[in-house]
């Protein structure tokens, strides 16, 4: 007995060295973690329980026969973080540059199928050069099953995906079809074909960090939602972001306790200008809004003219969309229209009320938005909120021009609660423009044309620069003061608390993708 126990300690001491010290050691030198430590940071301490530790490849291929490693180049298993259970893959770029070949593939596939039937998230912690070249169509089948399995899942369980090294090809398209995407700076990569083939088809000179790294899928793509430092801070951040999302679409997310104390915030008072076309930060009236610290914000640094995120309010977990008048004065594009609709369509998924606080001066004009599809796009977002079910509140702290107004969290389109400060302006157009075009004859008739402009002008602000005219209608709820909204949105999110709303019955919907 004891030499087969010895044998079987053998065997696990090998498949945890991986492709071999060396490797290790050049995957530190690297400034990244093996893809144990990583599992070893993100579960809870001893949690973890490994599934197949003793997989290998079966091929024969280009000298494959003689470079067999126990789990075949990745790590899979389940454990807990902070209690909760949840299952983790985690690629080995030591063996075979973490590349997925059929062996590989069916251990990823094998814990996406627990996570289903357990109703669990799965967590990705992808380093890998994409298929593995040596075993041909087996990789392009094992990607193949591992799409289908994250296609299936999207919706019924959170997926989670860190770039953690250099992922190619087929490496870049599974994380693409899961919820959240985190890489870290300096050291992950992401790109359907590296630099080198780059430059052979198109001639293009480009390193690997301006083509696919952190920063560019940060702020140029919007492939990623998240960027970090290093690797501990990324760990750290899918915590972060597990704990605003439930476990899977049948269940809530879980509240913090919740001590009720003061929620009148003076602050908002004097948030918004005087002067309606000076901007000012809607990260401020957020912070002001939700519980104090808890504002996780999503694709930080791509279509800034929109803010979406995470938040607390009263312990409770909520989705925050918000235009962003500090940057293109908050207007909407086809980026900020994609940003939002994916968050709005998450939050929907599983659960996460929406909070959408709108200040937005309409559709931004011109050739390269129309010609680059922003009647497809902005419809996007129209349809992501209103196919959402879950309680959804409106606050307009200032503009509501035109079809932007619809569009963001409308009465009309099935929001349940809509408040305007008194500052809000909800109307068609700006004043200035609407008096152009409707008074044009009487403009054009008078002897002081810009003095009757003007006079136009603050006839059409009189009547529609204010939220009267559509609270008079009942489009919205209630004008309050600022400092109210806090406690305004406690208690109305307490309220929606058991809304249940269904869709029409049918397959799924028609997004305009
Ligand atoms: C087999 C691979 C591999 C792969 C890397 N390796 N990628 N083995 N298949 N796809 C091996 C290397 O041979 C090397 O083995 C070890 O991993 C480390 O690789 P290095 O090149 O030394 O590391 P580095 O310099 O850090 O470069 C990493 C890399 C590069 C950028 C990922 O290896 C690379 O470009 N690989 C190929 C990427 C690629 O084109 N993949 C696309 C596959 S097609 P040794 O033994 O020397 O240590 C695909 C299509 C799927 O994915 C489509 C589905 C939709």
């Amino acid at each position: 007995m004891n030499e087969k126990i010895k044998l079987l300690e053998q065997k696990i001491q090998e498949a945890k060295l991986g492709g071999g010290q060396e490797k290790i050691d050049a995957q530190h030198k690297k400034g990244k973690l093996t893809a144990r430590e990583r599992i070893h940071f993100l579960l809870d301490e001893g949690s973890f329980e490994e599934i197949g530790m003793l997989v290998q490849h079966r091929s024969r291929n280009f000298g494959l026969d003689k470079q067999t490693f126990l789990g075949d180049g990745v790590v899979t298993g389940y454990g807990t973080i902070n209690g909760r259970l949840v299952y983790v893959f985690s690629q080995d770029f030591t063996v075979l540059g973490g590349s997925l070949a059929e062996a590989h593939a069916e251990k990823i596939c094998r814990i996406m199928d627990l996570a289903m039937k357990n109703g669990a998230p799965v967590i990705g912690l992808n380093d890998s050069g994409g298929a593995r070249i040596q075993e041909g169509v087996v990789s392009l089948a094992g990607y193949a099953d591992i799409f289908y399995r994250n296609t299936l899942a999207s919706g019924v369980i959170p997926q989670i995906s860190a770039i953690l090294g250099p992922c190619a090809g087929g490496a870049v398209y599974s994380p693409a079809i899961t919820d959240f995407i985190m890489m870290v700076e300096n050291t992950s990569y992401m790109f359907v074909t590296g630099p080198n083939v780059v430059k052979t088809v198109t001639h293009e000179n480009v390193t690997s960090e301006e083509l696919g790294g952190a920063l560019t899928h940060a702020s140029k793509s919007g492939v990623t939602h998240f960027t970090f430092a290093n690797e501990i801070e990324c760990i750290q951040g899918i915590k972060t972001l597990l704990s605003y999302i439930p476990q899977n679409c049948e269940e809530q997310p879980i509240s913090l306790p919740y001590q009720p104390g003061d929620e009148i915030r003076p602050a908002l008072n004097t948030i918004v200008p005087e002067n309606p076309n000076q901007p000012y930060d809607m990260k401020e009236v957020i912070h002001q809004i939700v519980d104090e610290g808890s504002f996780f914000e999503v694709h930080k640094d791509y279509a800034e003219n929109m803010v979406v995120g995470f938040a607390r309010l009263a312990g409770r977990s909520i989705g925050i969309v918000a235009n962003q008048p500090a940057y293109l004065a908050g207007v909407l594009d086809i980026k900020s229209s994609l940003k939002a609709a994916r968050f709005v369509r998450f939050c929907d998924c599983f659960n996460i009320p929406l909070l959408v606080l709108e200040d937005v001066p309409g559709f931004l004009p011109g050739t390269d938005q129309e010609w680059n599809g922003i009647i497809t796009n902005g419809a996007k977002l129209l349809y992501a909120f209103s196919e959402a079910t879950v309680p959804r509140i409106t606050v307009i702290t200032r503009k509501a021009y035109g079809g932007a107004y619809d569009v963001m969290n409308s009465k009309h389109i099935g929001a349940d609660m809509n408040y305007a400060w008194p500052t809000a302006e909800i109307a068609v157009m700006g004043a200035k423009g609407a008096a152009e075009i409707i008074f044009k004859n009487e403009i054009a008739a008078a002897t002081d044309k810009e003095a009757k402009w003007k006079e136009k002008e603050k006839e059409y602000a009189d009547m529609f620069a204010n939220p009267y005219e559509a609270a008079a209608r009942g489009f919205i709820d209630e004008v309050i003061i600022p400092e109210q909204t806090r406690i305004k949105l406690i208690r109305a999110f307490e309220m929606l608390q058991n809304k249940a709303e269904k869709l029409p019955r049918k397959k799924h919907g028609n997004i305009p993708l």
